[in-house]
């Protein structure tokens, strides 16, 4: 399989910690790059440099070995992987990663990643049929994280039952099936655009408004780990560029449309973007002085294209699943739906933007999906969530 696939192993505590050992050697045996993370407890039956002799790579323990940034911020190594595989993984590691504990390097990594995770329990048996695990299990499999066993046998501690960690070669073979997964969106082609643009006034002064670009940046990103090929269309934000899409960065709504348009042929359109929608007639190409006793300038403005709905146009080149926001605070439903209709797209993610909501610029979103079938109401999410579950629904559509 690949060559370059990068793994990063994190190896918790356990007797089983040996076993990751072996697995180091059959992941290098195939070429695949492996990066390893070693616990507190994982460091008491394995050690750092037997990890770093049979990865041929640095290993890393603690977060505070990693406070050199221009080395490797942990971000990074949790960003750099294909795939993130926890062998052996203990009771404790699963408790933590269910709750979203970031109180050391693994658990801090696990929770920054973006990328599948693999997970192969071990633990005594009693751990493992313990009810907290099993719904940590039940709660990890939710967010999509795989497991491979744990096998059935003789444990350590004289007792019997599962709790085994699977052989490095059952691991082996479900890294590779993980790796091998096909994505719902792979081979799709989506455009998304992002937060505000700016209009200018003259050189130093524009019309914006308040968007922060999290919502259409976490769609894009969200797009992209179901295996979507994503163009980022995105005005002047501060969020960091997502991984694995290709941005481009616009200021103006007609810069937008024009990125937009060439960004075409796509399967799948979604406009988070606020486009301003005017724009001042004839902008200034020197900056405008204040005179004393001169009335102050009026600005006359000339609305902007209307991205969402040019693209939502048929035409061959239609994508065809379009989608457009509608940020409204009055008559939410009524308005979004005749929103649906006048800009030809598919569907309206409807939000409430009240200020009392706190959304516009805010974390959290709670919207409602209308479509022609019908309104979905969705409970208030992070803006993150709401991409994952906006990209799950399209990812249905397109199965
Ligand atoms: N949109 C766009 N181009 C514009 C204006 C809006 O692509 N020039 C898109 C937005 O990205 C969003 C949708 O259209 O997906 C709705 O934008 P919104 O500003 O809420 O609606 P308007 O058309 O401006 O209607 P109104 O002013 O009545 O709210």
């Amino acid at each position: 399989m690949s060559m370059d696939k990068k793994i990063l192993l994190i190896v918790s505590g356990g007797i089983a910690a040996f076993k990751a050992l072996e697995l180091i050697r059959l992941l290098r045996g195939k070429s695949y790059a492996v990066t390893c993370v070693l616990t507190e407890a994982g460091a008491q039956f394995v050690t750092l440099l037997s990890l770093q002799a049979l990865s041929e790579s640095k290993a890393y323990t603690d977060l505070f070995s990693l406070t050199d940034e221009s080395e490797m911020g942990h971000i990074q190594l949790s960003r750099s992987a294909d795939l993130i595989v926890v062998a052996p993984a203990t009771a404790n590691i699963l408790a933590r990663m269910a709750t979203g504990l970031a109180d050391d390097l693994a658990t801090t990594l696990l929770l920054a990643t973006d990328k599948p995770v693999l997970v192969a329990p071990a633990m005594n048996v009693r751990m493992w049929l313990h009810p907290a695990t099993q719904a940590n299990i039940s709660t990890l499999s939710a967010r999509g994280v795989t497991f491979i066993g744990p096998d059935e046998g003789a444990m350590a501690c004289h007792e019997f039952g599962p709790g085994r960690l699977s052989e490095p070669p059952a691991i082996l073979a479900a890294i590779e099936a993980a790796l091998d997964a096909p994505k719902p969106l792979s081979g799709k082609h989506a455009v998304v655009t992002s937060g505000p643009t700016h209009e200018p006034i003259d050189p130093v002064r524009y019309i914006a408004n308040r968007s922060s670009g999290k919502q259409g940046h976490a769609i894009a990103a969200a797009l992209a780990s179901l295996g979507a090929r994503v163009t980022l269309v995105s005005g002047p934000v501060n969020q960091p560029d997502p991984s694995g899409v290709s941005i481009r960065r616009v200021e103006t709504a007609e810069e937008m449309l024009a990125a937009c348009q060439s960004a075409l042929p796509a399967d799948i359109f979604v406009a988070a973007a606020a486009v301003a929608d005017w724009r001042v007639e004839q902008a200034s190409t020197g900056k405008i002085k204040k005179k004393e006793g001169v009335a102050a300038p009026s600005l006359s403005l000339v609305p902007n294209p209307d991205i969402l709905a040019t693209l939502a146009k048929p035409g061959p080149n239609r994508p065809s699943l379009v989608i457009g926001f509608a940020a409204e605070t009055d008559d939410l439903l009524a308005n979004a739906q005749a929103k649906l209709t006048r800009k030809g797209c598919d569907w309206i993610v409807a939000n409430d933007v009240s200020p009392a909501t706190g959304i516009m610029g805010g974390d959290e979103n709670a919207i409602h999906l209308i479509s022609k079938a019908g309104v979905e109401d969705w409970p208030r999410l992070r803006k993150d969530d709401v991409g994952r579950r906006l990209a799950a629904r399209i990812a249905k559509e397109f199965t």
